[in-house]
């Protein structure tokens, strides 16, 4: 519970002396989580636990990965030099590795990336007949490529240009060769929803059907959801990375194996 004044009170009534525990939060509003988990983490291990590690599907911090403008902040290094410093491992899914390519390059602790792309690739597949997965910019290829592969379909990745928080603009080719296809817009992070709008927008103006767009962390910026009222976008859905009621496929298989496969490098 939180004091009277907003501060931190926790209080645990079980024995964690010698056990493994596993911390899962999905980060998404890291600032109201973050104080917390690190105080958990470190009461875990004065209370004898074993090891403690953190499970977080969606990983926030990582998008400011460079000083875009000089006197940034790049907060990506600081919170992941806090998570270092408190869990013993990490466990995520498709964090934003853009100008990282490993999160090893600011995690000082085992990490374990896992990948949505199958399982969003075996829904397309099910569900979406003549798909066409496009990636709205060059970092999205990683994942439209792997996504199209388990799909079994074709796929195209643009180029955006973002000018502010809530201000992208996105080059495409000519993909009018795909009129008869269904764009299915495929992106790590839904945010404000300006990515996906202004490429949605785009396929239309180029003659392609309204996009149906899935995200793999529904983050979900303030108006977001009015944003992605558009009738560009045929419908939008995400995965169960942060709980929302857009949450159509679920990426928690992935995650047992991988705790595993943590605790077993950590015991070497
Ligand atoms: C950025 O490069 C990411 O891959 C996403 O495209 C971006 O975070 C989406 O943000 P928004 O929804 O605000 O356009």
């Amino acid at each position: 519970r939180l004091f009277p004044d907003g501060e931190h009170y926790y209080r645990m009534d079980e024995d964690f002396t010698h056990q493994d525990v596993v911390l899962l939060s999905h980060l998404h509003q890291p600032n109201e989580k973050a104080v917390g988990l690190l105080f958990l983490a470190g009461h875990l291990r004065d209370m004898g636990a074993k090891s403690v590690g953190l499970v977080a599907p969606y990983l926030a911090y990582m998008r400011q990965d460079i000083r875009f403008k000089e006197g940034e902040c790049i907060t990506s290094r600081y919170f992941a030099s806090l998570i270092s410093g408190a869990f013993d491992y990490l466990v995520t899914i498709d964090p934003h590795l853009h100008r990282y390519h490993r999160l090893d390059e600011i995690y000082r602790i085992p990490n374990c990336t896992l990948h949505a792309t199958d399982i969003i690739g075996e829904y397309i597949k099910h569900k979406i007949p003549n798909a066409l997965i496009i990636g709205p910019d060059a970092e999205s290829a990683q994942w439209a490529g792997g996504v199209a592969e388990a799909a079994q379909c074709e796929f195209l990745v643009f180029e955006k240009t973002r000018k502010g928080d809530r201000d992208v603009s996105v080059a495409m080719p000519d993909p009018s060769c795909y009129a008869d296809a269904q764009p299915v817009l495929v992106d790590d992070i839904i945010s404000t929803g300006r990515t996906l709008v202004e490429t949605a927008e785009g396929l239309v103006e180029a003659g392609l059907r309204p996009a149906i767009c899935i995200g793999v962390h529904p983050v979900l910026a303030e108006g977001a959801e009015a944003t992605l009222n558009n009738p560009a976008i045929a419908s939008w859905l995400s995965c169960n990375t942060i709980p929302h009621a857009s949450n159509a496929i679920d990426i928690s298989d992935l995650l047992a194996p991988a705790i595993k496969a943590m605790m077993t490098e950590i015991m070497l």
